[in-house]
């Protein structure tokens, strides 16, 4: 499946899709869902199927109205000082997280659970939002607690951080899925995985996550189509 609107179509029913950022970028492809309709399978499917780290990016309202910061501004380490990535200014890490009433937190079931429920708590957070008529740049009140009645940090799930302005500020994966959330309709919050190749180990090519893509009937898309849409 190839095609702005029907990647759309598809991450609205729930996806997965495929989305490759841009070769002079990372260079990877990612399996995107929207987060609240993740179950265990979907988890499989990630560290099976794509096998890199299992991340949920939240928008940058939802992540001030969790107080959620970014990693690196918590780390009292000098490792945390300068970023020096090769294809971005900054990664977009939050910190880790777990649902409460999960056990370990990796299994299928726990991430799943945390996952969704991240997704359910983003989605009732955006209603909210909606209903009391408040304009997009308007902050949502900060409610920390409440995120920490329902979550616990550190964890086995990364948080992601959206940058305010999604694709005319930043063209990772994190503000891809999220454009792509808010044009679906569904809930600011995804889950992204890096598909790795298991025989090279490397980032998996794009025509080899293309023919993944066929065989299973999920769409394909590229970050600068869905730039040229929605950015
Ligand atoms: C976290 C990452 C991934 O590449 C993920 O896609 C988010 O990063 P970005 O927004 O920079 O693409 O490194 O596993
Ligand atoms: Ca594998
Ligand atoms: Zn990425
Ligand atoms: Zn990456």
């Amino acid at each position: 499946i190839r095609g702005v609107d029907a990647t759309i179509s598809a991450f609205a029913a729930g996806g997965p899709v495929l989305i490759h950022d841009a070769t002079d970028r990372e260079g990877e492809v990612d399996l995107v869902y929207p987060a609240a309709p993740v179950v265990p399978a979907d988890v499989a499917r990630m560290r099976n199927d794509a096998g890199g780290l299992v991340c949920v990016a939240l928008s940058d309202a939802i992540c001030e109205a969790w107080a959620l910061p970014f990693k690196q501004e918590l780390l009292d380490h000098p490792a945390g000082a300068d970023h020096e990535l090769g294809y971005d200014e900054r990664s977009s890490f939050s910190i880790t997280v777990n649902h409460r009433d999960t056990f370990t937190g990796i299994t299928d079931e726990d991430r799943a659970l945390t996952i969704s429920e991240l997704g359910a708590a983003a989605g009732r957070i955006a209603r909210e939002h909606v209903v009391a008529g408040d304009g997009a740049s308007e902050a949502i009140a900060t409610d920390a607690e409440r995120f920490a009645e329902q979550f616990r940090a550190p964890g086995h799930v990364h948080l992601l951080r959206g940058a305010p302005d999604l694709l005319d500020d930043r063209a990772g994966h994190t503000e891809l899925g999220l454009a792509l959330a808010e044009a679906a309709g569904v809930e600011p919050a995804v889950v992204v995985c890096e598909m790795l190749d298991d025989e090279t180990g490397g980032a998996l090519t794009p025509t080899a996550a293309r023919a993944y893509a066929d065989r299973h009937g999920f769409p394909y898309v590229e970050g600068s189509e869905l730039i040229a849409r929605l950015g």
